[in-house]
């Protein structure tokens, strides 16, 4: 296992987001995280790469650093990092310096100084290549689709994975929005990442990918967990339908 979390909680005014939860999370596989809106899933996302503290319980990572408290500048050097439900970039910046910026540690100047740097500016254009978003490198990143948007926040992971040695990826609902043929290209993405050895944290409501995607799946509920196992095993069963349907 390359994460565990044990007895995790975590309580907004009251409300139990996630609520003793103990998942595990195995190496070099995709394992997805389902459940219906407003089970905890972008929350769990949220405590794994350190955006919100937890209350209590803690995560234990790669079998021997045991974490009570995580904060976002940590999570890095333990091989973490992560996509958002909603996109993040820098709206006025060229696709191409929205990649040099995470390689150069997020420095805008850094990054600019950078385009100069023939090593980064090699890796940058690499990731956009992999997304396919060469084309579209010199324009504002504002200017891009919704689907390019996703590919391009991907292409920023991928470029934290570069120079790192980024184990763990935690993709917040990856797919939501896109058009068939952007899901495509970010599922053969997260395909590519686990064929490197990386270990995929999935979040999808889409049960077609989630059969597609996973080699173990894991469904939430009130914060709580409800089953987990091989996709055909978990989707078929009463309770994890009941849960969707119960929405
Ligand atoms: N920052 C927050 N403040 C207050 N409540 C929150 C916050 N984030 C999430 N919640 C609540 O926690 C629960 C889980 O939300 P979330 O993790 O976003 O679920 P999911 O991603 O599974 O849809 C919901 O009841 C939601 O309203
Ligand atoms: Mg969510």
């Amino acid at each position: 296992m390359i994460l565990k979390t044990q007895n995790l909680t975590k309580q907004f005014d009251g409300v139990h987001a996630i609520d003793n939860l103990s998942i595990s999370i195995r190496k070099g596989k995709i394992t997805s995280i389902i459940g219906p809106n407003g089970s905890g899933k972008t929350t769990l996302t949220n405590i794994l790469s350190g955006i919100i503290p937890i209350d209590s319980g803690c995560i234990v990572l790669h079998d021997t650093v045991t974490l009570s408290k995580v904060r976002p500048y940590d999570m890095p050097s333990y091989g973490i990092t992560r996509t958002f439900q909603e996109v993040r970039l820098f709206e006025q910046m060229p696709v191409l310096d929205n990649v040099l910026v995470v390689l150069t540690e997020r420095n805008v100047f850094g990054a600019l100084f950078e385009r100069h740097g023939s090593f980064h500016l090699k890796q940058a254009e690499e990731v956009l290549r992999r997304v396919g978003l060469w084309d579209k490198r010199m324009e504002l990143a504002s200017g891009l689709s919704y689907g390019q948007r996703k590919l391009l926040e991907i292409a920023r992971v991928l470029a934290l994975c570069e120079g790192s040695q980024a184990s763990i990826i935690l993709f917040d609902e990856p797919f939501a929005g896109l058009f068939p043929q952007m899901v495509k290209a970010v599922s053969s993405i997260i395909k590519s990442l686990k064929q490197e050895g990386r270990s995929i944290v999935l979040i999808e409501h889409n049960m077609d990918l989630i059969r597609e995607l996973s080699d173990h799946v894991i469904v939430i509920d009130s914060g709580r967990f409800l089953a987990e196992g091989s996709p055909s095993e978990v989707l078929e069963r009463k309770d994890v339908i009941e849960a969707y349907l119960g929405e």
